[in-house]
Order: C-alpha cells, then structure tokens, then sequence
C-alpha cells in the first residue's frame, strides 16, 4: 500500500473545539490519513467510537490500516463523500463532526494525480476515482463561457475569459491530458514577471473544485452534520480558501439565526421568530500558531470554524 503522509492541520485546536472523551462517539468526514481520527480516537478510550469517511481510495485503506493496529473494533469507515454522511451514520449519535476541507499533502505530491502543477502528469485531478470525469474532460468539453464562469468564481481568476478562449482554441488541435500541458499554456499567457505565485494557480483550484464538485458537497455535507450532533455536539469545519470559508460562514449565519424572513429579502418586520439549531463556538476563524505555521506551510492558509448543536 503506498504510503499516505499527511500532518494534522491545527491537531491541539480541533481537539479543543470537538472536546473527545472517554467513551464519547465522533464522525469524520475527511478522515486522510488519519491523523486527527486517530488523536480522537485516542481521547475517547478506552470505548469511544468514530464514524469515517473519504472518498480517496488510497486514503480509506491508509485510515483502516493505522487505526486498526490501535482501535480496532471502535471505528465504521467507508469509502464515501461526506455529503452522504447522514445516510448511514446514525442520526443524532454524534458528539463531534470533522470536516478538514480540501486535498491532502499526498493527492498533492503525486504526479499522477494530476493536482499540480509543478510536476507533469495525467489531468485527472478527481480525489474519488470512480466518479467520471476527469480534469481533462472538463477542460475538453465544458463551454467556453462555462470554463471562464468556473476559473472566476471558484478560482477568482481575473483572466478567466481569455484564458477560457485560448483552451477552447488550443484542445481543437490537441486535447488537454496532462498538467504540464495547462500549466505551459497558461504561463505564455500571462507569464510570471518575478511574481512569487505561478500563474496557472488560480485555474488548477477551480478545475480541482469543479471537477469534485467541492461546494456543493461541502452544503449538504454541513446539511447533514447538523441531523448527526447530539445536543451540545461540535461541528468543527477546516477551510483552505476564501469560496468554501464562506460556505461556511453563510451556513453558520442561517443556522444560528433567530428568526426566519417570509421573502427572498430579509424585511425587518416580517421576521418569524424561531429557534437556532446551531451556536457559533467562535465567531472569528481560529488560525494555525506561529510555530505550525513555520513547521508545515500548507497550514497557511487553514481556518477553523466550530459551531455547537444547541
Ligand atoms: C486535508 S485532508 C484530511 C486530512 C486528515 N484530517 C488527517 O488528519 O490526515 C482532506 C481529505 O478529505 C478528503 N475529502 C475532501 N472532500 C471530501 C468529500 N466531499 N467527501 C469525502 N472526502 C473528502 C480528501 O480525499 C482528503 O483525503
């Protein structure tokens, strides 16, 4: 089994906010390679339980192997998206839900598939490879003005159009099937000038979040978490970028309102009271320490909501 190395992004935050204890029954949604499933596990000994998931292959074999050899018998794992979590753990069960957004350092560091841009490979780019469509079908496919909609509004890229165009016109001749093939085609379009980012950055996310879906999976995953908690049960939600931090925001801000609003705008006076499901934990994104920050770069731009079932 290849190896699936992935540091905990902010371990001793998460273990604060979800609070395990022994005995205590947790879910996670992003289980990787384990790192924060393992640290819960460890804190709900000695006969707490947790719900896992991924949809990566290669991290769900990784995840049963290692908390295996210390829980074994006091986990469920399956092979799933996290948007169908409440269809099999059980309602209300829960005292925690973890979702560590985004992909892990080894979906990253492998060449084959096809995350990055720094190294040439396939243009898959599909964290759960049974789904159908690659990367690189988006690319050779998806309308023009469907491409620049993707790259401006899940990449926030200001070159969408153009760039969008210029595809269209390169796949006629030659179809896209490798990164290194997007990434090239990108720095001639707007070549580097000494900027520290690469340029093909922008398009490599929103390719990334329209192909595995990640927004609308992140709605009815947070959907679902909530039928999971337990009253005073967590839902602790780890961001990499402004589009899904505000997901969750938006979807805090509806759960913990106290009133309801009749029309698609909210009129002070129409307003229906009514009672929050949810609490914010913290209203203000937790953010990794300094000293994270410095051991492990890709915690850089990591945020952590915690939200309470009330
Ligand atoms: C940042 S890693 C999680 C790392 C993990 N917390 C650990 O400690 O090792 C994100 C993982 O979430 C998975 N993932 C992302 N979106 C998902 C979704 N909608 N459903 C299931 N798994 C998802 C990815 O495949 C990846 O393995």
């Amino acid at each position: 089994m290849p190896a699936f190395i992935h540091k905990p992004v902010m371990l001793a935050e998460v273990l604060a906010a979800l609070r395990p204890a022994p005995g205590g029954s947790h879910a996670d949604g992003t289980l990787g390679g384990a790192g924060h499933a393992a640290a819960v596990l460890a804190a709900t000994s000695p006969n707490g339980f947790l719900w896992g998931c991924d949809q990566d292959g290669v991290a769900i074999e990784t995840a049963r192997a290692r908390l295996t050899e210390r829980f074994a018998g006091r986990f469920e794992l399956r092979r799933e998206n996290f948007a169908g979590l409440a269809r099999w753990v059980p309602a209300g069960a829960c005292d925690s839900v973890l979702f560590d957004l985004g992909v892990s350092s080894p979906q990253l560091d492998r060449p084959e598939r096809g995350f990055s841009f720094q190294a040439d490979g396939p243009l898959d780019m599909r964290m759960d490879d049974r789904s159908p469509r690659t990367a690189a079908d988006w690319l050779n496919q998806t309308e023009p003005e469907e491409l620049a909609r993707i790259f401006w509004e899940y990449g926030g890229e200001r070159d969408s159009r153009r760039f969008a165009k210029a595809i269209a016109m390169d796949r006629v001749t030659r179809p896209f099937t490798s990164t290194r093939q997007l990434a090239e085609l990108i720095e001639r379009l707007a070549p580097r000038q000494g900027k520290k980012a690469h340029p093909a950055t922008q398009v490599f996310q929103a390719l990334r979040i329209a192909v595995n879906d990640e927004i609308g999976a992140l709605r009815r995953g947070l959907a679902g978490a909530v039928t999971l908690l337990k009253p005073g049960g967590r839902l602790a939600v780890i961001t990499f970028h402004s589009l899904e931090d505000r997901v969750v925001k938006e979807f805090g801000r509806e759960q913990t309102r106290d009133y309801t609003f009749a029309g698609p705008v909210d009129v002070p006076e129409l307003r229906q009271p009514r009672v929050p499901e949810l609490r914010w934990v913290s209203r203000k994104a937790i953010m990794p320490g300094a000293a994270e920050l410095a051991e492990n770069p890709r915690s850089r731009s990591a945020q952590l909501r915690v939200l309470e079932k009330i």
